[in-house]
């Protein structure tokens, strides 16, 4: 494997059984990963897991072949370091410089992104001990996710899971693609964010619906979330996606529940993001019962307009509050993809416009996107291809300098 070299650091959390998952999908992306777990993490999952899955050993201490200093050279020559599930102990020697195993020597050589994923007790993660490190690890510039909510190791729930192992492998790639894509630039900010193609009721089993994944929706959620935002993530129908850790999730279904649902989520938001696809168009009239197949040729469907949410909430726009739309655009006779995101620019009035160029295969059900960033201001931007999350760090930057 020459792909780029990843140390996965694991340590002994319940989550560690989560880093085997998160190794597949690191591996199968063409990544060499070196796994090091701690002696603890080894009363959790076996090496034996580890050295199949990665094709490469397996040592916690530095005195295993020692000619070859290990302690050194892994952290040296690494391209990215993830550390999941990183407990309070593990973050509290990583902050105080500690090197008493082959992971935490391994980070002090380090000289590429460092990505921690804590997973511990609600409890120990809200300790003032542990806050601090977080902050401290931040402070030099690695950086620590925030941990997911919910059903912890027993009963009780909170935040302190593990982020979802397909949420880790895409903010490792993203930190890979870009290094400094993650800065806690949107602390104590609010932004809402739209995703999803919205479905249009016909009857109770049939609607009009999109292609839209909701992928780029949720990736600029997560990356909001993750540098600081608090985030309100408006749900139409999506692709099976793991909700994003540390992000609100309101789940709707038509267009019209969208419009209610952010002109709810957007009070006193700095920031709204509209990557949703909402139907322009609704059937008219909704079946109450299943429209039968019959003996004769269907009604013809009419249809009739939603309101457009973007204008609507450029209308009602809060001092301050920066908008952002997309617009997917094919070109035609009239111009080109990006002459029409001009047009939709001024006609929204929004603040910035992510222009994606689709057809071909382009920006629909895949990962990866390109296209333009335009600003009211006159600015344009290009947004190279890449992860979703790449171009959803494109633009919290563009949001952040205009707060
Ligand atoms: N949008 C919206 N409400 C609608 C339709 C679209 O808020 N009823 C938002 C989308 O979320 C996106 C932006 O408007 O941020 C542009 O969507 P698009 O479908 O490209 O715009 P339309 O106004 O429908 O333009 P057209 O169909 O003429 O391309």
């Amino acid at each position: 494997m020459n792909g780029p070299r990843v140390l996965l650091g694991v340590a002994g959390g319940i989550a560690a059984y989560k880093s085997a998952e998160l190794l597949r999908r690191l591996t199968e992306s063409g990544h060499s990963v070196r796994v090091l777990p701690t002696a603890s993490a080894l009363e959790f999952v076996g090496a034996a897991t580890f050295e199949a899955l990665s094709g490469q050993p397996v040592q916690t201490g530095v005195f295993a072949d020692v000619p070859a200093v290990p302690h050194v050279k892994l952290g040296q020559e690494a391209d990215l370091v993830v550390v999941a599930p990183a407990t309070a102990d593990l973050l509290a020697r990583a902050a105080h410089g500690r090197a008493d195993d082959l992971l935490t020597a391994s980070l002090l050589t380090a000289r590429c992104p460092v990505l921690f994923a804590p997973a511990m007790h609600t409890e120990m993660w809200e300790h003032a001990a542990t806050q601090d490190n977080v902050a401290l690890l931040r402070s030099r510039g690695s950086v620590v996710l925030e941990p997911a909510s919910g059903r912890l190791t027993g009963k009780d729930t909170g935040p302190g899971r593990l982020p979802d192992p397909a949420e880790i492998a895409e903010l490792a790639r993203l930190l890979l693609e870009r290094p400094d894509a993650l800065p806690q630039d949107l602390a104590g900010r609010r932004v809402v964010v739209s995703a999803g193609g919205t479905r249009e009721p016909l009857d109770p089993v049939r609607f009009l619906g999109n292609r839209s994944s909701g992928r780029q929706g949720y990736a600029l959620a997560r990356v909001a979330a993750q540098r600081g935002a608090a985030v309100t993530l408006v749900a139409a129908h999506t692709a099976e996606l793991g909700d994003p850790a540390a992000v609100d999730v309101v789940r709707v279904g038509s267009a019209a529940q969208m419009r209610d649902a952010m002109l709810a989520a957007v009070k006193g938001a700095d920031a709204v993001v509209m990557s949703a696809a909402v139907a322009d168009f609704r059937p008219s009239a909704l079946a109450e019962h299943k429209i039968k197949k019959g003996s004769t040729d269907p009604d013809p469907l009419v249809l009739t307009k939603n309101p457009d949410i973007l204008r609507e909430l450029v209308g009602g726009r809060e001092p301050g509050q920066v908008i952002v739309g997309f617009a997917a655009e094919t070109g035609d006779a009239d111009g080109d993809a990006l002459h029409h995101g001009r047009a939709k620019l001024a006609r929204k009035g929004c603040d910035l416009l992510v222009v994606n160029a689709v057809g071909d295969g382009r920006a629909f059900e895949v990962p990866d996107n390109a296209g333009w960033l335009l600003g009211a201001d006159g600015s344009e931007v290009e947004l190279a291809n890449g992860s979703k999350a790449l171009l959803a760090s494109r633009v919290w930057d563009a949001v952040a300098s205009r707060l």
